[in-house]
């Protein structure tokens, strides 16, 4: 089948990638020309693991396209997947703006009867407004049908999470386009669930709020673990052997980031607010997610008395590991925290340093190894639960910082590694300290 994708993101580039990868025709068309000319290099703009080994394949054997014109793209092609941003407006709702100029441009440049699938993430009601939106400016006289398919894949795992959903939803109320869009997932052989436009855009809004609801959930018992001397780790396992609850997304820590749960979770509750169906719950899962980065650096105010002039090194930028996205990452706000505080801070990521300056800027400092940014640190924070965190050499970095306190945002260090470390002061996140003294 002939694909355009409309928005080369994380979303649309993955989408795009791995629909060349099971056979179609793709034509990705990015607004972004430095996005199209890195694409058309071979080269992924963004760092997602096995993405740029596919890209090139697929684009050698002549399956993937990228372009900028959407005259271009857009001509032959039968399916039209939009995948273009959905950021948060000031007032938490979704911003449409680049959906709406998306469905500008289709209108302008479609010339056969096509299929559109929305992919980006929109409130309740957004396929019907823009259905009308692009039939109202429609430069031809063609027919379109329209198809709701959010998608649920995570950074750092979009393309294992695309070749393998749990589950493909199409919302729409044409059988016709249905089965078209059956027909091009059906290689991938993954469940599919068939239901209405306006419960296909909700099952997105639900169950990131579900999952955001989660992580909040057990940081509020990590926060209670910590005044009642319980373990969290140790409870959400005893709780997720339970098959109603389950393991995933009970991991305490310093709370949830990126470009989706944060935003997503807004937008449900503005839609609740402008329905007029309290969701307080909602609130709650904000709320608690806001605090978790203050109580982190609460916790270091507390043992130094102040951080005015002490160096502290911040290991992991990223929201999340495997990605190098920064939207909305926790460590955005620890840095500003610490900074403001006083403190001096050394940061190091493995990838995710040069975004991070753009939107931290220099009042840290960035480092090219954990050594390098905890050398004479007075404390270290670890932000991002990297695998290179987990497997850090934690002797080699108390060795070579002031004063040998850690305060670990994402309980990555094993306690038992620690025993054998010489003094050293941990403080994790719903567990008990390990104090241990030298000498
Ligand atoms: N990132 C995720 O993990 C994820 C997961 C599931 C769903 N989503 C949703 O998918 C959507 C896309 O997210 P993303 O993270 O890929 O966004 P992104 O910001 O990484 O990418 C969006 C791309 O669209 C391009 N674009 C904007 N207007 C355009 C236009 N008129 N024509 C062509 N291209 C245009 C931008 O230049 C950009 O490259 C959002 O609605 C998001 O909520 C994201």
């Amino acid at each position: 089948m002939k694909v355009a994708v409309l928005g080369t993101g994380y979303v649309g580039l993955s989408t795009g990638v791995c629909l060349a990868e099971i056979g179609h025709e793709v034509v990705c068309i990015d607004v972004d020309e430095r996005k199209i000319d890195i694409l058309k290099e071979g080269k992924s703009p963004i760092y997602e693991p096995g993405l740029e080994e596919l890209l090139i394949k697929n684009s050698t054997e002549g399956r993937l396209a990228f372009t900028t014109s959407h005259q271009q793209g857009l001509s032959e092609v039968e399916i039209i997947i939009i995948a273009v941003g959905t950021p948060q407006s000031a007032d938490g709702q979704a911003d449409l703006s680049f959906l709406e100029q998306a469905a500008k441009d289709l209108a302008e440049h479609i010339v056969q009867d096509c299929i559109v699938v929305v992919k980006s993430t929109v409130p309740v009601g957004t396929n019907e407004y823009l259905k009308q939106l692009l039939l109202g400016q429609l430069k031809n006289n063609v027919e379109i049908k329209m198809v709701s398919n959010p998608e649920f894949l995570r950074q750092g795992s979009a393309i294992l999470d695309t070749l393998k959903a749990d589950r493909i939803i199409i919302g729409t109320d044409d059988a016709g386009a249905s089965k078209k869009i059956q027909e091009m997932y059906r290689p991938l052989n993954v469940p599919f669930l068939l239901t209405d436009v306006r419960s296909a855009e909700m099952i997105k809004y639900a169950s990131n709020a579900f999952l955001a609801t989660k992580i909040s959930f057990i940081n509020g018992i990590a926060n209670l673990c910590e005044a009642v001397g319980a373990d969290v780790e140790d409870v959400a396992k005893g709780m997720g052997y339970d098959k109603r609850i389950g393991t995933a997304f009970l991991k305490a820590g310093i709370g949830y980031g990126g470009s989706c749960f944060p935003k997503d979770v807004k937008a449900l509750l503005h839609t609740s607010r402008e329905k007029g169906v309290p969701f307080s719950l909602l609130e709650d899962t904000i709320a608690i997610n806001d605090h978790q980065q203050e109580l982190l650096v609460g916790k270091a105010l507390k043992r130094f008395g102040e951080l005015k002039g002490k160096k502290i090194a911040m290991l992991g930028l990223s929201f999340k590991p495997e990605t190098d996205d920064m939207r909305e990452a926790p460590s955005i706000k620890i840095a500003r925290l610490l900074t403001a505080a006083g403190a001096e801070v050394a940061a190091y990521d493995p990838v995710a340093a040069s975004n991070a300056r753009t939107v931290i800027g220099d009042v840290i400092t960035y480092l090219d190894s954990a050594l390098e940014a905890a050398k004479d640190a007075d404390g270290l924070f670890i932000v991002t639960e990297w695998e290179e965190f987990r497997q850090l050499d934690v002797e080699a970095v108390l060795d070579i910082m002031k004063q040998r306190i850690i305060f670990d945002g994402r309980n990555c260090l094993d306690a038992a590694v620690l025993q054998d470390c010489g003094p050293i002061e941990y403080y994790p996140v719903g567990k008990p300290a390990i104090i241990l003294r030298g000498g």
